[in-house]
């Protein structure tokens, strides 16, 4: 199978897992990049049967409104049945690095408020150890080089991500060369740099649940953790 392919199969069986959690009332949130659009795509032709989405990017609330679902601003809401998004890379803890397409801070938050996170990945996203996927890190634009030099302090090599704003108006980091045995450690350590609003590291609050496309077929990966 190709990755695209797998793509698509870890979505419908997303579509499997999350619609009998739908209802008249039920909002899902929704992550952003390749994956997830599979994911909306499929979502879309059930658009009726719940009351809407909330969307970690504008490039995915202009996905979903373009097949008909209604998005929502998160701070009218009180609860969220599931959020379903891809990730750049996945561990055995279900601890992710996310934000390769630069969504990172809207993704932790709705990942955050949801219920149940369940991550679609294909097979080329799993390791035993994050941090062969460079880091991304959202920065205040004037924080930059400040912010830079503390990453290398922790070990990086911070890369400016050239021309990319992200939907927040920041910049983004990408740090490479980490070696991330301490997921939950790297990542408050970086939150607390001085100008950091936001680092791809899912490890506070990783996935409940990973559905992972093989060549053998999508597996179910629940973290025991968290449940
Ligand atoms: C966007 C993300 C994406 O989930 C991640 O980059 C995976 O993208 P894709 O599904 O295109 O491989 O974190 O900020």
């Amino acid at each position: 199978m190709t990755q695209d392919q797998l793509k698509r199969a870890v979505a419908q069986a997303a579509l499997n897992y999350v619609l009998p959690k739908l209802h008249s009332s039920a909002i899902i949130g929704i992550g952003t990049g390749s994956t997830a659009n599979c994911f909306i795509d499929l979502l879309g032709e059930h658009s009726g049967s719940f009351r809407g989405a909330v969307a970690s990017s504008d490039a995915s609330a202009a996905r979903l409104e373009a097949l008909g679902v209604p998005v929502f601003d998160l701070n009218s809401l009180d609860q969220m049945v599931a959020y379903v998004d891809g990730a750049d890379e996945c561990n055995p803890a279900l601890e992710l690095i996310k934000g390769g397409g630069a969504a990172l801070t809207r993704e932790k938050i709705v990942a955050a408020a949801a219920d149940e996170f369940i991550c679609i990945a294909d097979g080329s996203k799993w390791v035993e150890t994050l941090g062969r996927f460079p880091l991304p890190v959202e920065v205040i634009p004037m924080a930059r080089a400040y912010v830079a030099r503390q990453l290398v302090k922790l070990g990086g090599r911070p890369v400016y991500r050239e021309g990319i704003i992200t939907d927040n108006g920041n910049v983004i980091l990408d740090v490479h060369d980490l070696q991330i045995s301490q997921p939950k450690m790297l990542e408050q350590q970086i939150n607390q740099i001085t100008g950091v609003v936001c680092n791809g590291l899912f490890a506070l609050r990783p996935a409940d649940v990973v559905l992972l496309g093989t060549a053998d077929g999508v597996q179910l990966l629940r973290n025991r953790v968290a449940l």
